[in-house]
């Protein structure tokens, strides 16, 4: 039976649940560590033959030279993007990287739409106001979805799933993705150029991965391109969008609505509990102030049938690697 020694980083007791009843038959020996994975804990990994790591644990290239001369042979990802690990210096060390992509697409589609409904109908105040017994509705006025026009930037595996149901709600859906795909094309959505869309769009919803390309993809000129009261939702990685571009447009009344589950500076802050502690970070503190800006902290994902997949395949990952066999979810450098 294979069994491997892994440095689970950012452990919560909810990943070690799922971890423990994914590994029952295959044995990996799995070492749960709280602390987030950063130059100061790459040693705690010593003695593993794997690394397990999740979105915010950085995996730079002082981390990876660190696991690489303590023994570590594989990095597993428990997430699908992988914009936080410097794979031109993992494939320098010999290290092997694999990553769980297309868990659950719905997980994090279902969430967008969470979110588009909660502030078109300003859901989050209503909640508060009726608790109150305030049961005015004046400042609730929403729109029909019915008939606008939403759009996808990334039409892969999230993307596909989010169009699909917004075409559901009767919207027109506009995508913008450098691979277009027959899948949505036959669902009615238009492929458009990303300066269109962003222009046409009333509700816009990013789900492209975090590249050097799209880095800052929403920026001070795009919302200025962007329809008056616009709707823009991010999901996907926080530094697609310029926060401070995007806090001039909700002041100016260009951007109408925000919607984040995914902050740039969200490494230090995400699945903490920081109530008793007073927030550094005072870009977010703005953000915290708008009315109509709404923010989950990183829980798309967070569905059980995900954790579940999330934790199968991280653990056939393992399995596969000791096997000796290609790991069909390897990450590997960009051409050129
Ligand atoms: P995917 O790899 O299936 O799809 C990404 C799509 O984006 C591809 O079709 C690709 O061609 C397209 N793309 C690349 N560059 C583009 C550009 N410049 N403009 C437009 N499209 C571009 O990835 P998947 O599984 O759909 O995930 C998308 C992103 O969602 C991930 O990269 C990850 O950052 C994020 N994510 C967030 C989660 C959360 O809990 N908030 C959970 C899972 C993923």
């Amino acid at each position: 039976m294979s069994c491997m020694r892994v440095a689970v980083y950012s452990t919560k007791r909810y990943d070690a649940e799922h971890l423990d009843a994914a590994n029952e038959g295959h044995g990996h020996s799995m070492v749960y560590l709280e602390p987030r994975l950063t130059p100061d804990t790459a040693s705690l990994a010593a003695g593993c033959d794997a690394v397990c790591a999740f979105v915010n644990d950085d995996l730079g290239a002082p981390v990876l030279e660190r696991l690489a001369a303590s023994g570590v042979r594989l990095v597993v990802l428990r997430s699908a993007g992988y914009n936080h690990v410097d794979v031109v210096a993992a494939e320098r060390l010999g290290l092997v990287v694999a990553r769980v992509p297309g868990y659950s697409p719905h997980a994090v589609a279902e969430h967008c739409v969470g979110l588009i409904l909660a502030l078109n109908r300003r859901i989050h105040r209503a909640y508060n106001r009726v608790r109150e017994g305030n049961f005015s509705l004046q400042g609730l006025l929403g729109f029909d979805l019915h008939g606008r026009t939403v759009g996808v930037v990334g039409t892969g595996t999230i993307g596909r799933c989010f169009a699909r149901l917004m075409v559901g709600f009767g919207c027109e859906v506009v995508a913008s993705d450098p691979l277009p795909s027959e899948e949505c094309r036959g669902m009615g959505v238009r492929y458009v150029d990303v300066e269109e869309l962003f222009a046409m769009s009333d509700i816009i919803s990013l789900h492209c991965p975090l590249t050097p390309e799209t880095h800052h993809l929403v920026d001070a000129e795009r919302v200025a391109t962007m329809r008056p009261g616009v709707m823009l939702i991010n999901t996907s990685r926080g530094a697609l969008v310029d926060t401070s571009a995007v806090i001039d447009g909700l002041k100016s009344g260009r951007v109408g609505h925000l919607g984040l589950d995914v902050y740039e500076e969200e490494a230090d802050m995400f699945f903490e509990d920081l109530s008793d502690v007073v927030l550094r970070d005072d870009v977010f503190s703005r953000l915290l102030t708008f009315p109509n800006v709404l923010i989950t902290g990183h829980q798309a994902f967070f569905t059980e049938e995900a954790l579940t997949n999330i934790a199968t395949t991280t653990v056939e990952n393992l399995s596969t690697y000791e096997r000796g066999e290609a790991l069909e979810h390897r990450v590997v450098p960009p051409p050129g």
